[in-house]
């Protein structure tokens, strides 16, 4: 047997690497059963054997560490700079202006500027100081100068490495420590629901996690990690501020994978507008995009004025979150008889949009979220996604005259008909499938959608009005609309008309898989119903299919076969399926599994591609008897990038050695 000392060794290491893959590099290699085996054989041997907990250890990140009684205040060996602000392109070019003349003053002239531009994570920054490449200490900013001692809250981020490879004697290593959203969202709600009050923003939670005394608490709170530069260093040197986070990123530490360099101002503002752009996709809030000039010694020469560096600065969003009055909590009908809540808000301008409505996804949020009617309340607004109602003020849960949660109502507010709730399901629904207007308004705005039958030239005010105007009562109707008809309408004219008849005409070409999605089946999507498609190849072998056979469709389950089952035995829905048979595909088109020229190669699209959107290329490379996945494993043969892609696929294909292709050779491969 391996003396326990070295083991305890071995079983450190091997703990830090596996966490590392998963915190890192989501790139786990291992599954959580074997990593809990690992942790929980450490913890027994430090349990016998006390004197071999190190500091370091992972047993010590959760729970494992005594509270502190205060915060010891601690001196930085390199101050710690904030960042002086720039709001619109004007001010950027003008901090570029300033740069230019403070070089030309040291002698400097026409120097040529790479930018690094990366995200401005909306959290707190934190300085962490490995001494012979062990955490010794994580200090807060404080005053840029002295800040607080928070080693105890540090050890227990698991992003965080407790000891670092191939390290100088002393590093501070800089970095930002926030909140993700999901976590931010899901420790509201256990606090409202605990009655206790809740964070106005994610950069409130962390900032108040990483200065409790008490390091159990931060244990609750999965704090996350991002380094962006370097303090004090002893024996390394970097010529670019690039090289420092590359430098970084290969001794563990979490590095933002879409930090790029660019040349001159416009390339600078294009950056700046794009992650503004794709804030709303990120997991975490970012408040601004952060402009460093990429050479150190032209940083060294432009040195600072008063505590911000004149080679950095931040240009800044508009907010995201705001908080306003929730005035009203109304229910709105989906296609499946499903009551949706939505709020009514008192209008307010979050991220540069004035905001009225949010969605409450369903009633079990509201509950969740503690939110009553006359709430002030916390409204986040990302990308261009609905806004939604994450929370109830900090101030509001002691108020002590707040109304009731708001309850679905006892009847339809489309059709009047009392609601059921049935076994199991989260919605109170409205059962009048066929005779709901509401119902048969969104069934009928999915089925010409974009990603379903695509009929171009009807969106959901000109599918009201057929319905209001008793032209159509469901789908299939759209089918027998003569231009004649339409042209009654208001807004449409005769050419109009006539192109909105031939677009529907058009859809007879719409391949079975997104027709299967565009009916509106409870459970399909569009990826099952692709696959349906694909493994019935018609709608007859599906619609004779029991529930057994439904579930060998890749990607359902038991429970969803059921539910697609029992929905297609509806008389209902066989009603509708035998009157759209004469004008729209039921069958696959194109080769049997196996067959074709991408027969057995997987592809995993990113980015948006410049020809074709996703669905289309989805479609094409099924055609050609491929198969299309969502992430990337060691089985992806191709990732397709456009523009804009996701990083952690294209890093995790660099990893994998999975070969990036753009469109242009996805469609020489396609043939
Ligand atoms: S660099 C010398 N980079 O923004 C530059 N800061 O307003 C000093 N922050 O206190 C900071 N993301 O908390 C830098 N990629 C990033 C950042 C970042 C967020 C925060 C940091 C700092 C504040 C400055």
């Amino acid at each position: 047997m391996t003396d326990p000392a070295s083991r305890a060794a071995h079983l450190r290491e091997e703990l830090a690497e596996h966490a590392h893959r998963y915190y890192v590099l989501d790139d786990p290699a291992i599954g959580d059963d074997e990593y809990d085996a690992l942790f929980a054989e450490l913890q027994a041997l430090e349990r016998e054997h006390p004197e071999l907990v190190t500091p370091d250890s992972p047993t010590q990140r959760v729970g494992g560490l005594a509270p502190v009684s205060r915060l010891e205040k601690v001196e930085h060996l390199q101050p710690m700079l904030s960042l002086a602000n720039a709001r619109s392109e004007g001010e950027l070019r003008a901090w570029v202006e300033r740069m230019r003349n403070h070089l030309s003053r040291e002698g400097i002239a026409d120097p040529a500027f790479a930018f690094v531009c990366e995200p401005k994570i909306d959290g707190l920054a934190i300085s962490l100081r490995y001494e012979d490449g062990e955490l010794a200490r994580g200090v807060t900013r404080g005053d840029g100068a002295i800040g607080e001692d928070v080693t105890h809250n540090v050890r227990t981020i698991a992003s965080i490495p407790a000891r670092i490879p191939d390290a100088p004697p002393l590093v501070e290593v800089r970095g930002e420590v926030y909140l993700s959203l999901p976590d931010f969202a899901a420790l509201n709600e256990r606090r409202a629901e605990a009655g206790e009050s809740t964070f106005m923003n994610p950069r409130n939670a962390a900032a108040g996690t990483i200065r409790q005394l008490d390091p159990r608490l931060a244990a609750r709170r999965p704090l996350s990690f991002w380094a962006y530069g370097i303090g004090a260093v002893d024996g390394v040197a970097f010529a670019r501020h690039v090289d420092a986070l590359a430098w970084l990123r290969r001794r563990g530490f979490p590095v933002n994978g879409e930090i790029r360099v660019v040349e001159g101002e416009e390339a600078v503002v294009a950056q700046c507008l794009d992650w503004e752009r794709r804030r709303g996709e990120l997991d975490f809030e970012i408040d601004g995009v952060v402009v460093k000039v990429d050479d150190t010694e032209l940083q060294r020469r432009l040195g600072s004025v008063g505590r911000d560096p004149r080679w950095a600065i931040a240009w800044k969003f508009a907010p995201t979150t705001k908080v306003t009055t929730l005035r009203r909590v109304m229910w709105n009908v989906g296609k499946y008889g499903d009551l949706h809540p939505f709020a009514e808000l008192e209008p307010v301008p979050v991220g540069g949009v004035v905001v009225k409505l949010a969605t409450l996804h369903n009633e079990e949020d509201l509950e969740r979220k503690d939110l009553r009617e006359g709430d002030d309340v916390i409204v986040l607004r990302a990308g261009d996604v609905i806004p939604q109602v994450l929370s109830p003020a900090p101030h509001v849960v002691e108020r002590p005259d707040r109304g009731p949660i708001p309850r679905p109502p006892a009847r339809c507010p489309s059709c009047g008909t009392p609601t059921v709730k049935p076994e199991g399901s989260v919605f109170t629904k409205c059962p009048n499938r066929k005779g709901c207007p509401g119902q048969q308004w969104q069934l009928t705005k999915h089925f010409v959608s974009r990603g379903a039958m695509d009929v171009e030239g009807l969106g959901e005010l000109q599918v009201g009005r057929l319905l209001r105007e008793g032209l159509i009562r469901d789908p299939a109707d759209l089918y027998r609309l003569s231009a004649e008809e339409v042209q009654r309408l208001d807004g449409y004219g005769e050419v109009s008309a006539r192109k909105l008849v031939e677009a529907i005409a058009r859809t007879r070409d719409v391949p079975f898989g997104r027709v299967l999605f565009a009916l509106g089946i409870e459970e399909v999507g569009f990826v099952t119903g692709r696959n349906l498609a694909q493994r019935f190849r018609t709608i007859d072998a599906l619609l004779e299919a029991g529930p057994e056979e439904i579930a060998e469709t890749p990607g359902v389950g038991a429970k969803m076969a059921e539910v697609i089952h029992e929905q297609l035995a509806d008389d209902d829905m066989r009603d509708l399926i035998d009157r759209l048979r004469p004008y729209v595909r039921f069958e696959v088109e194109g080769p049997p599994p196996g067959e074709g020229p991408l027969a057995g190669k997987t592809f995993v699209l990113t980015g948006t591609l410049p020809d074709l959107t996703r669905e289309e290329a989805t479609e094409r490379i099924l055609m050609a008897g491929g198969r299309v996945t969502s992430s990337v494993s060691r089985k992806t043969d191709y990732v397709v990038a456009g523009e804009a892609p996701g990083g952690s696929k294209l890093g995790k294909a660099e990893r994998l050695d999975v070969p990036v292709v753009d469109e242009a050779a996805l469609l020489e491969l396609l043939g």
